[in-house]
């Protein structure tokens, strides 16, 4: 018996401007820490604007795994969940599919707040660095919690108090935990040097729409009045849009050209930084309000929806750039800049990409070289010499943004381009050829055939093996 093993790949044909309109969807960023925040009630959270991403799907299937009620309403990008009782243990083999999130982590917080015990595979997510968890663990153990290691499982339990907590870094993961083991510690917690990412300000919004009492979101320090074994009330919550999506469209236009209409865009404020700069390459960028006919939902943002008009009309300016936290030039960004720089004016200067968040994110790099440009790495700080211009070669994606930052360059380098490793980008980008492709994008997602396996013969095991190495590794 014969089985056939298939890669999938974006093939890219590039050279030409895109024009016309995207949607941009809910903040996969902002969904995961708060499906993770619908443990604190037992009652229905009703989210909105949720992405259709990998990532979502890994999220819900961890929360099924702890026993919650999760309906799924594709048409309207809507998701009710319901963690009514006590959430089961984790079944024998969760770590490997918590490989595929790093997220599952943010259910210790709100598990530990209301059932006073909590669990959770370590997490896998991009391999952008060796993203430890040491201040989420470090707060939870300043909130009362004990913590203990068996294999590849964190254990929690303990009755929280509330405490003072000082970050030495503003960890969005570790605030969203905190803030939210917080609230089952009956009295006044205080976090400090806390993140001021959007996302953070969305889940105190919905943990607030829920009925907790959180101020101070959107600065360095967040007060949260907790209760023992706290149960929050059902909601609703429309998710805030993503402004990384946003932001990877925008950066696609000023190396391609053109015209794009970001449409339910985050404000403008969320992106002001990463605007800025996109202003000094040469590009314009305008907010376009339009009235929604009818009136916003208890909860929802605003009345209006908030349009991004980004073009590019002339030659792209080349830009330095040093990613920060919040609300410095996002992290997230770096990589798709970068890709976008490559096809600045040469005018034989070179420029610095900084980047201060994670420390192996410039995994890219080797790949727009395989295209062309001329990159140089220096620890943590790439030089780039602009040249105007990249050529099609096949590509390796090797993380979520470096994905996109790939797409950008094959979208305006000359010739084709093909790029594997495809379950990055499914990660965190949703419809993502379909967006381009109605933008003028040659753009086709295609499978080939990596081996065929039988039984019979020597070479075909191994043709076998090696298809079944390369399977594990699409999976992990
Ligand atoms: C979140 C985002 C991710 C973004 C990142 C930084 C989600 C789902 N993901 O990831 O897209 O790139 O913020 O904006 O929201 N660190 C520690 N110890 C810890 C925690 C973090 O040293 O306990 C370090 C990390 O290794 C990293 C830096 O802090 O160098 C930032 O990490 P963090 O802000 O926690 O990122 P995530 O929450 O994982």
């Amino acid at each position: 018996m014969e089985k056939n093993y298939h890669e999938k790949y974006l093939e890219i044909e590039g050279g030409f401007e895109l024009q016309g309109s995207v949607s941009i969807a809910g903040a996969k960023n902002a969904v995961l820490p708060i499906l993770a925040a619908a443990l604190l009630t037992p009652h229905t959270l009703r989210l909105e604007n949720v992405p259709q991403l990998r990532d979502t799907d890994a999220m819900v299937s961890a929360l099924r795994e702890l026993g919650a009620h999760i309906d799924e309403k594709t048409l309207d990008a809507c998701l009710e969940i319901r963690m009514g009782e006590q959430p089961r243990e984790l079944p024998p083999g969760a770590e490997s599919a918590a490989r595929n999130i790093r997220t599952g982590v943010l259910c210790l917080g709100p598990m530990l707040a209301r059932f006073g015990w909590a669990q959770a595979c370590l997490p896998g997510g991009c391999p952008i660095g060796t993203r430890p968890l040491d201040l989420h663990i470090w707060g939870l153990e300043k909130l009362g919690a004990s913590i203990a290691y068996k294999g590849a499982r964190i254990e929690a339990k303990g009755t929280l108090r509330p405490a003072n907590i000082d970050l030495p870094f503003p960890s969005v993961g570790a605030s969203e935990n905190l803030i939210m083991a917080a609230l089952g510690a009956k009295g006044s917690s205080r976090l400090r040097g806390v993140a001021r990412e959007p996302e953070v300000v969305d889940l105190c919004r919905c943990l607030r729409a829920m009925g907790a009492n959180i101020g101070g979101e959107g600065s360095a320090e967040i007060v949260v009045e907790g209760k023992k074994n706290i149960c929050l009330h059902s909601a609703k919550h429309r998710l805030l849009p993503d402004r990384i999506e946003a932001g990877s469209y925008a950066l696609a236009v000023a190396a391609t050209g053109g015209s794009l209409l970001l449409r339910n865009a985050p404000p403008y404020e969320d992106l002001q930084l990463f605007l800025d700069q996109l202003k000094l390459c040469g590009i314009e960028c305008s907010e376009e309000r339009c009235e929604l006919a009818q009136k916003p939902e208890k909860n929802q943002h605003s009345s209006s929806q908030n349009n991004l008009r980004i073009t590019r009309s002339g030659e792209l300016r080349a830009v330095s750039i040093s990613t920060a936290p919040h609300p410095g030039f996002p992290t997230d960004l770096q990589a798709q800049f970068t890709a976008a720089m490559c096809f600045a004016r040469n005018n034989g200067k070179q420029i610095t990409i900084a980047e201060n968040v994670f420390e192996n994110r410039f995994m890219h790099i080797p790949e727009l070289k395989r295209m062309g440009a001329e990159i140089t790495l220096h620890g943590q700080a790439a030089q780039l010499t602009p040249r105007a211009k990249l050529h099609a070669a096949p590509v390796i994606a090797s993380d979520l943004r470096a994905s996109f930052s790939l797409i950008i360059a094959a979208l305006a380098a000359r010739g084709t381009t093909t790029i594997t490793e495809l379950q990055h980008l499914d990660r965190g980008y949703e419809k993502i050829e379909a967006k381009l492709a109605a933008c003028g994008a040659r753009i086709k997602r295609c499978k080939k055939n990596i081996a065929s396996i039988s039984h019979k013969n020597h070479s075909q095991a191994d043709a076998a093996e090696v298809a079944q190495k390369k399977i594990v590794s699409l999976a992990s």
